[in-house]
């Protein structure tokens, strides 16, 4: 198996002093830089949106991953795209036609990727699987970091990687305790908020959440 990835999630960063935590992460090893999209209508917040984006692109080289939890979630594709995204990943219970959605975003060259919330079974996505480069198995319900990583979504994971061989991500709740259950369990790249911008030494961190 590959190296596994972190992707810090900026969701936890203090937004006073956004670029210097972005440089932080990208010194201390992280791997993609990853972005919580939320539109109080998929999901209960609002967070970030293309304006975000685009601000911190120039400020890091790493892969700029956006996690979309929004409705309608292909209007804004060609924005994100335009302001500096590498990844979108989209949420299945967020678009009636995901086959199109995927189309547009290879429509612009960018990495695919495809989401489940923890109560949505993985034959949901298993009909576009062979579509996208990286499915995420969502280990909290999305809305919030700070969040309980949930056990029972383990052996979704297992489940998926059985007939999945391209990138799997989880996001939710990682900690260095259950980074390892969540690898061992087919996962390759880990989403982490409060463990890395909650602790004192963001390498530290990264290099125990990769084990
Ligand atoms: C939840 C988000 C996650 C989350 C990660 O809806 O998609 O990326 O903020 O944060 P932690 O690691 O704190 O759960
Ligand atoms: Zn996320």
């Amino acid at each position: 198996m590959s190296r596994v990835l972190i992707a810090p999630s900026i969701l936890s960063a203090d937004f006073s002093k956004l670029g210097e935590e972005i440089k932080a992460v990208e010194k201390a090893g992280a791997d993609w830089i990853h972005c919580d999209v939320m539109d109080g209508h998929f999901v209960d917040n609002i967070t970030m949106g293309v304006c975000v984006v685009k601000s911190i692109r120039p400020v890091t080289r790493l892969p700029i991953d956006v996690h979309l939890m929004i409705a309608n979630p292909e209007k804004y594709v060609e924005s994100f795209i335009r302001a500096g995204s590498d990844i979108i990943t989209f949420h299945i219970e967020a678009e009636d036609d995901p086959k199109e959605m995927i189309k547009l975003i290879r429509y612009f060259k960018k990495k695919v990727g495809v989401s489940i919330r923890p109560k949505t079974d993985c034959k949901r996505i298993a009909p576009v699987l062979a579509m996208v480069d990286m499915a995420l198995v969502m280990t909290v319900e999305p809305g919030f970091g700070g969040q309980e990583f949930m056990l029972d979504c383990l052996p979704k994971i297992e489940e998926l990687r059985k007939i999945f061989k391209k990138d799997i991500q989880v996001d939710g709740g990682i900690n260095e305790a259950n980074a390892p259950e969540a690898v061992k369990s087919g996962a390759n790249i880990l989403v982490a908020g409060t463990s890395v911008f909650g602790s004192k030494n963001y390498a530290e961190a990264i290099r125990r959440l990769r084990g």
